[in-house]
């Protein structure tokens, strides 16, 4: 889809579907203008649809003959509590609207309130992520048109200046859903290791994958122990994004990488959804789809490493047992009291890896804790860090981009949860605040002068109805707050 802006007025727009934002109780402003496309009837039909302007209210009128041929009214709600989300809203309800069309689709929408370049930016984005659908496991897919062209109307040429990140990003998000999305037995941590080498042959970056033999020299013995359990290959990954010229920050992404997570020994029985746990990997799809868009954008001065210790959780006579102990990276000894606590075992050895990079800010993001969902719910993901600075960053850099994202304490008297009588460490602490000491158990395999956050993104990695701009099933939560963040430091 071409994206531009078209800089004229309504009068001189020519295309196929034109849609216009309406406030409520400011409708006469715009409909004026219309009336003359619809011939006088316009008032009538908004009538009768019960169309009032209210945020997500949508109203659509054919007109046959004419170009454009069809008009769609959303809705925006008051004009006073106009936000960038509420015309991510409703450039989304817009875009869907337009299924069937595969001309120009137009767009006018009350600019000047908000900064005009990133309403342009998130208008645009809204577009073409409300409008992707995933064919690829159909046998015979339904024939879909959407239109070939979107066109921003009303805006001057400078608010132009962030579109051409628009592509960029949404393909790293797409990247990113479609790597949720796939089934486990697709999307194996072998499948992923190629991706990831696939994305550094055709953007340019550097790719290496360690194999099981390289992680036990490194004595990833948490890591391993995971993957022990499942006739797959463990695969880790290492994915560097190197700038032109000269770096001032160093980065690194963390991403939990599960291919499939059937909760081991303690497998996941009665309300836990065993059969969406494809998702478990949706860390490693964010980190890789950040690190797409980052390619292709190539911000300056910054370096991104990208880590993933991909692999399954699964049971057969080598899984670990309820009680093992291990040994990660660092030396730290963890009792596994609970096989379902896997992604921080995967994570300690990542975590350990990363800061021997030395990077200037580690951030992870995981699918880590059920708890995290009952907390925030499937639109926020938590944030953990001790650094108000990072946390700052990232909080901006999610705003930005529309993710929900709230900060969460790391308190560290809940460490004492995670007291093993024979181990440096359990795995798994009590069950109230159970997203923290998940939190502070992978604060242990951080090395604590350099900056971390953790991002659990266990409720917001999916969405069971879809929402926004999101459809249902894998959102490719993250990329774009990392993108944001990323580029935010270049
Ligand atoms: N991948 C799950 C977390 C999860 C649960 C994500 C539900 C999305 C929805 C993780 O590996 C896990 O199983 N965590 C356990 C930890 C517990 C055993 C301490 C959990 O949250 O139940
Ligand atoms: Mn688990
Ligand atoms: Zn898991």
């Amino acid at each position: 889809m071409e994206i531009c802006l078209f800089p004229a007025t309504l009068q001189s727009w020519t295309g196929d579907v034109l849609m216009v934002g309406m406030f409520e109780g400011k409708m006469e402003d715009g409909l004026n203008e219309l009336e003359t496309l619809c011939k006088g009837s316009l008032v009538q039909s908004l009538e009768k649809q019960m169309f009032k302007g209210k945020s997500g209210e949508i109203a659509t009128i054919q007109l046959l003959q004419n170009k454009p041929n069809l008009l769609v009214l959303v809705g925006l709600g008051e004009p006073q509590k106009l936000m960038l989300d509420d015309l991510r809203k409703a450039a989304a309800l817009g875009a869907k609207a337009s299924l069937g069309c595969s001309g120009t689709l137009g767009m006018m929408l009350p600019w000047e309130p908000l900064d005009s370049a990133s309403a342009a930016r998130a208008v645009a984005e809204a577009v073409r992520l409300s409008l992707y659908k995933d064919l690829r496991f159909r046998s015979a897919p339904e024939p879909r048109s959407i239109p070939t062209k979107l066109e921003l109307i009303g805006l001057p040429d400078s608010a132009g200046k962030d579109l051409q990140a628009v592509h960029p990003i949404c393909a790293g998000v797409e990247l990113a859903r479609e790597l949720v999305a796939a089934p486990p037995n697709s999307l194996t941590p072998a499948a992923l290791a190629q991706t990831a080498i696939q994305l550094a042959h055709e953007h340019g970056l550097e790719c290496t994958v360690l194999e099981r033999s390289d992680c036990a020299e490194r004595g990833m013995g948490a890591y391993l122990a995971v993957s022990q359990g499942s006739d797959l290959e463990p695969k880790f990954i290492h994915l560097t994004y190197r700038p032109q010229g000269p770096v001032q920050r160093r980065l690194a992404l963390v991403g939990k990488g599960l291919t499939f997570d059937s909760g081991g020994y303690n497998l996941k029985v009665g309300a836990a959804q065993i059969d969406l746990m494809k998702f478990d990997m949706g860390g490693s799809a964010a980190v890789l789809g950040a690190a797409r868009a980052i390619a292709e954008l190539r911000p300056k001065g910054v370096e991104v490493h990208v880590i993933v210790a991909a692999c399954e959780n699964m049971v057969n006579g080598s899984a670990v047992h309820p009680g093992d102990i291990v040994r990660a990276s660092n030396g730290t000894t963890i009792e596994i009291n609970n096989t379902d606590a896997e992604g921080r075992l995967t994570l300690a050895d990542a975590l350990v890896y990363a800061c021997e990079l030395e990077p200037d800010a580690i951030v992870d993001l995981a699918t880590l804790t059920g708890a995290c969902v009952i907390a925030l719910g499937d639109e926020i993901a938590g944030l953990w860090t001790g650094n108000d600075h990072l946390a700052e960053g990232l909080t901006a850099a999610a705003e930005a981009a529309g993710e929900g994202l709230w900060r969460m304490p790391l308190r560290s008297s809940y460490r004492e949860g995670l007291k093993s009588i024979l181990a440096d460490l359990k795995n798994t602490g009590p069950r109230p605040g159970g997203s923290i000491t998940a939190a502070l158990f992978l604060k242990e395999f951080v090395e604590a002068s350099i900056p971390w956050a953790h991002i659990d993104i266990a409720g917001t990695v999916w969405s069971e109805k879809g929402r926004g701009l999101d459809p249902s099933g894998a959102t490719g939560y993250g990329v774009r707050t990392l993108v944001n963040w990323i580029c935010s430091q270049s």
